[in-house]
């Protein structure tokens, strides 16, 4: 259970397996010489496809752009990505991965076959993005490539030879055409999606029949010298777990790597999604509640994890999660461009929240998208370009990247609408390399300031600062006219005395309190 309860009084809802007291006050105690698990930086994980300008627009330009660019590849995007250290990046989907044939992404671009993205708006793929641009993009961006290759359309010996092409040092066919396509030495990687959503959009498989097939295309995705595979099974959705039960069962663990895991939240359902920027207080409450279920859905898959790996060594790599509007009106509908809020900071920040605390299982998550499609991080319109309102979440949790997670024990006073009741504070927090704390919390309460009392135990602090986001409505958004609309300021509604941290957490913010 994510959060642990501390006193019994004045419970009075149990949801998300958080106890919500009546207080006003939220209590947390935080342990911090018990702590045993580190959050993987991979947790903090991005995701770009061949969807939208997810790719085409937001990363890749070209040569020839008038766009500042350094071969090909817009230098404020990477710039703005750097910012964020962002420690992994997936591609190239998503569902164009299981109909993407990597062959046709490589050699002179002008000789790249041009096709048809039938999976996202029908528009025309010349292939321009392919292998040898997107480990250019990871090297301009420090960051590890993770790449899904094609189970579902594709063949074992195509997925097998684009492992021999990226990463074979020595004499081999892939690697002399790699050569030959200008890459003499052999790249680093290590996550490898075997196929994406392959109960869906990747082939439509029953369990058995894809856990029959992982094994056979990972076995021909080989280790070559000192690179090794992490292999990533195309995981269930949400809380099926009768999926996961099944590659857990029937997959031997020493091929398996990771498990992917996905799940979006809608404000209403999948035929009336909602819109980005137009919504109540009940429809964000609904948001917060749904996107709160992640905490369950992570406690429910790992309870099947657990039983076929006690020792953990599979991680839960959550490598679709995010906020899913209408698309905003007038733009193509099969390139999900949306704006984003300060709800969906609010929301962010409340996922990377419960990723950490679950950070003994979940070894890497990454948020869909990162440019130009669904919850981004950055979007751009020409020439210009705009940090959303998550952005500023991803660069604020920087402070968790491999630090040691800290227990937290929590009783968070309640967010009340209409009868219904969520937890209103949501936190987590971690010991950096040089001993640093850092407790992120949000508050997620439309208007009303949380009190929280925090009492440290088994370290002491004496100094403090803090950071905040906010806006002035849960609407508030970042355009090319008002960049800052949603962003990060100094924060000193703190206090340390002793070994007790109180925290007055203004309404609809997220904060982060680093001592020392
Ligand atoms: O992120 C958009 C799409 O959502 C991905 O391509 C797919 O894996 C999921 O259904």
């Amino acid at each position: 259970m994510l959060n642990r309860v501390i006193s019994a009084a004045a419970l009075v809802i149990l949801s998300a397996g958080i106890l919500i007291s009546q207080p006003r006050e939220t209590k947390i105690i935080l342990n911090v010489d018990q702590s045993r698990d580190t959050i993987s930086r991979h947790i903090y994980g991005q995701f770009s496809e061949h969807l939208g300008h997810g790719i085409y627009g937001g990363i890749w330009v070209g040569t020839e752009s008038s766009i500042p660019n350094t071969r090909g590849i817009r230098n404020d995007v990477v710039a703005a990505l750097k910012r964020i250290k962002i420690p992994n990046l997936r591609w190239p989907g998503g569902c164009f991965a299981d109909e993407y044939h990597w062959m046709d992404g490589i050699g002179p671009r002008e000789k790249r076959p041009r096709m048809v993205n039938t999976h996202w708006g029908g528009v025309v793929e010349d292939n321009s993005f392919g292998t040898h641009e997107f480990m250019d993009l990871c090297d301009q961006l420090g960051t590890e490539p993770y790449i899904c290759g094609n189970l579902g359309s594709g063949s074992v010996e195509e997925m097998s030879k684009w492992v021999e092409y990226l990463t074979l040092d020595g004499e081999s066919p892939m690697a002399k055409l790699r050569a030959q396509n200008g890459r003499e030495k052999p790249w680093k990687v290590r996550f490898w999606g075997v196929g994406n959503e392959n109960w869906g959009c990747g082939g439509s498989m029953t369990a058995s029949f894809y856990s029959d097939q992982f094994r056979r295309y990972a076995t021909y995705c080989r280790n070559y010298g000192s690179n090794k595979l992490v292999r990533i099974a195309g995981g269930p959705y949400g809380g099926d777990t009768q999926w996961m039960e099944t590659l857990m069962k029937n997959i031997p663990l020493n091929l398996l790597g990771g498990v992917s895991l996905h799940n979006y939240t809608l404000p209403r359902n999948w035929s009336d999604k909602g819109s980005a920027t137009s919504f109540d207080e009940e429809e964000y409450f609904t948001t917060v509640e749904k996107a709160l279920k992640m905490d369950d859905i992570l406690v429910q898959q790992s309870r099947v994890m657990d039983i076929y790996d006690p020792a953990k060594k599979v991680g839960l790599m959550v490598d679709e999660w995010g906020n899913w509007y209408d698309v905003e009106p007038g733009t193509n509908p099969g390139f999900l461009y949306q704006q984003n809020t300060l709800r969906d900071a609010l929301t962010a920040a409340l996922n990377l929240n419960i990723f950490n605390n679950h950070c003994d299982r979940v070894k890497m998550a990454n948020i869909a998208q990162t440019i130009n499609v669904l919850q981004s991080l950055i979007l751009t319109d020409g020439s210009k370009m705009v940090l959303t309102p998550t952005f500023f979440v991803y660069e604020m949790y920087t402070v968790h990247h491999d630090a040691a997670m800290i227990p937290l024990k929590f009783q968070s006073s309640s967010y009340e609408l209409k009868g219904r009741a969520i937890p209103a504070v949501h936190a987590s927090a971690s010991k950096d390399a040089q001993g640093r704390l850092h407790m992120t919390l949000v508050n997620l309460h439309a208007s009303k300031a949380q009190s929280v009392r925090c009492e440290i135990r088994g370290a002491s602090y004496r100094t403090g600062s803090g950071t905040i986001i906010s806006g002035a409505s849960l609407q508030s958004h970042n355009t090319v006219e008002t960049p800052a609309a949603v962003s990060t300021s100094a924060f000193s509604g703190f206090r340390i005395d002793e070994n007790v941290l109180t925290i007055d957490l203004p309404a609809k913010s997220v904060v982060m309190v680093e001592l020392k």
